[in-house]
């Protein structure tokens, strides 16, 4: 089961970004976590980070025939206005699930809005890297429920 991990706009600067928000872990050391999950659970993890929004929908847009099966998706800020990526992801018929490291909706006003609200499974926020791993499982769960568990 192959699951798309992506990462938006300003993530790779995790570890050294707001330490009060988002923790000391790198972009890095969440990817190695979801790769071991991954394997774990069965999941082939591919993760991808982008400051660049073109890019962030070529990217979606090749997951439109390359087996992926599920999205993990932090947009990071592209969360709270980018139509283009929301148009993208909306390309894609597999299960999407949203997820942010801080607690967006203890946060300012304008982080509460996403605009990927009503095409994902659901959002995952506030538990730093738990956010992600608990998405990754989300994801596994709702592509087996999907294609039937013996399928993996
Ligand atoms: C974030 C929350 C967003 O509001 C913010 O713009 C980010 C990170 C998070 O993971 O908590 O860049 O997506």
């Amino acid at each position: 089961m192959k699951v798309l991990v992506l990462h938006g706009v300003n993530l790779g600067m995790f570890g050294k970004r707001d330490p009060s928000q988002y923790g000391t872990i790198t972009l890095a050391e969440i990817d190695a976590r979801l790769m071991a999950l991954g394997r774990e659970l069965g999941a082939d993890v591919d993760a991808f980070q982008t400051n660049d929004e073109g890019a962030m929908c070529e990217r979606i847009h090749l997951a439109h025939g390359d087996g992926t099966a599920g999205v993990v998706i932090n947009a990071g800020a592209w969360t709270h206005y980018s139509y283009a990526i929301r148009d993208a992801l909306g390309i894609l018929s597999v299960p999407i699930v949203e997820v942010h490291m801080s607690n967006v909706h203890a946060r300012e006003a304008f982080r509460e809005h996403s605009v990927f609200s009503d095409i994902v499974l659901g959002r995952i926020a506030g538990l730093g890297v738990d956010s992600y791993l608990l998405g990754l499982r989300a994801i596994v769960t709702a592509v087996e429920a999907r294609h039937g568990a013996a399928s993996g």
